[in-house]
């Protein structure tokens, strides 16, 4: 086979095999074919897409470029949970060990950050010591003792996933159904989890922009899960603001901790405990999403979501000291606020650009080796519906670098509008599905 030739095949939008597929995939990660065959090979997919049977394919051919563990043996149903991107999204942080302090083991293979939105490892990563990059030995003995344990796609797992992804996100590539799906899966069902709960962000500030594409990954990811054997729920979920009240690493992990503590902003709580109720739903644990609110809620009143995220840094070489003294953190050198212009409400964030801010300041990858500055991040001071006076802070700007603090400043600036009129706030899980198909996510 020629690689040039897949490469024009898929460009004039032609159905590739799973020989042609496995081809390219093995080639690349063995380090015959290069870095911009590659890229132009993702872009040909982004811009024709790929049905539903390439998309399996290129599904099982990144899944099976390193191990698949089989869990059997910890006794559980082991349940994971995935996002498909968004701006603010630490409920991966909050989520993994609450749900393990009810009993569910929760073995999580993550990603990095991608184009605009944040991700689980680079948050993880803020806290001094702590470690992503686990040999299988150590995730499992994570696993065994504290039921959850988060890991990065190494050499041994996921390899091929995890050198796409870091491509993807340089190469103007990442917001593709199928590039998405294949991604996600092919290192969700690595991880040895039984059960699987997505998160699929629909919005300004994510990849898929409209409902119908949000419904087409969603029906891709259902669809392949129960082809790999696994049972799974979607949540479709809004993505017209960020979740929560900041964007950036290590502001993330504080909002994270405090979530854990009982002080987490109403956003970031009903998508945490609706995406924890399906967990814990799948694992068997209760058998109704408002049971299982019950229990996350009580998790978080007595600690005990907290300790065991105490836990699972410790277990990763992590200071748990963080927990108490944010302070342990390092300080940025500079603060920006941006002020609102006019008295009003919110109509509209424009998500995407806060996210795009972040990565200027640092907080994302521009080129394969860019290092990420894990401590700049945005705090959000203003959300859809709130009341705002002239002068007040719509957010405020962390940052190491006067010339990057000013191109996010550029990046945000116009992305507040004001109206006069009251406006809603926004109702952040929209609604559900699974294999039977769409319904209410209603918590009685
Ligand atoms: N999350 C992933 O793991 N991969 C993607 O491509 C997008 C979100």
């Amino acid at each position: 086979m020629i690689i040039s030739e897949i490469i024009a095949k898929k460009r004039d939008g032609e159905k590739l095999i799973r020989e042609e597929i496995d081809f390219i995939l093995q080639g690349y990660l063995s380090g015959a074919i290069p870095d911009y065959q590659m890229s132009a090979f993702l872009m040909a997919i982004f811009i024709r897409g790929m049905d539903l049977e390439e998309t399996e394919n290129l599904t099982w051919s990144m899944m099976n470029s390193g191990k698949i563990l089989d869990l059997g043996f910890i006794p559980g149903i082991k349940v994971d949970k995935h996002s498909t991107g968004g701006v603010g999204d630490k409920v991966s942080l909050i989520l993994a060990p609450l749900v393990a302090s009810c009993g569910v083991p929760v073995p999580m293979v993550s990603g990095r950050g991608l184009g605009h939105t944040g991700g689980t490892l680079d948050k993880l990563e803020s806290i001094p010591g702590f470690r992503t990059s686990l040999s299988l030995s150590e995730f499992i003995d994570n696993l065994k003792k504290s039921g959850v344990s988060i890991m990065g796609q190494t050499e041994e797992i996921s390899s091929a996933d995890g050198k796409i992804y870091a491509l993807r996100d340089v190469t103007g590539t990442v917001n593709s159904i199928p590039l998405i799906t294949a991604s996600i899966l092919s290192k969700k069902l690595t991880s040895g989890t039984d059960a699987l709960v997505f998160d699929v962000k629909c919005g300004n500030g994510a990849f898929m922009k409209s409902r119908e594409d949000a419904q087409n990954l969603a029906s891709n990811l259902i669809r392949i899960s129960g082809k790999a054997g696994r049972k799974c729920m979607v949540l479709i979920t809004d993505m017209n603001e960020p979740l929560g009240n900041s964007t950036g690493n290590s502001l993330e992990v504080i909002e994270s901790v405090e979530t854990l503590k009982g002080n987490g902003p109403e956003d970031l709580l009903e998508v945490t405990l609706s995406l924890g109720s399906c967990m814990l739903i799948l694992g068997g644990v209760v058998s109704s999403l408002s049971d299982g609110k019950e229990l996350l809620l009580k998790k978080i009143e007595n600690r005990e979501g907290l300790n065991k995220f105490r836990q699972m840094v410790s277990q990763q070489g992590g200071d748990p000291r963080i927990v108490e003294d944010y302070s342990l953190f390092p300080k940025t050198n500079y603060q920006k606020e941006l002020k609102s212009e006019k008295d009003g409400y919110i109509s509209f964030i424009d998500t995407k650009a806060i996210g795009l801010a972040a990565v200027e300041l640092g907080a994302g990858r521009v080129k394969l080796d860019s290092t990420v500055d894990l401590d700049v991040g945005i705090t959000i001071k203003k959300k859809v519906g709130d009341q705002v006076k002239k002068d007040e802070v719509l957010v405020r700007l962390l940052a190491n670098d006067y010339d990057k603090c000013k191109k996010a400043e550029e990046r945000i600036k116009n992305g507040f509008r004001i109206t006069k009129k009251k406006v809603k706030k926004i109702k952040k899980v929209l609604f559900i599905m699974d294999e039977k198909g769409v319904k209410k996510f209603i918590f009685n």
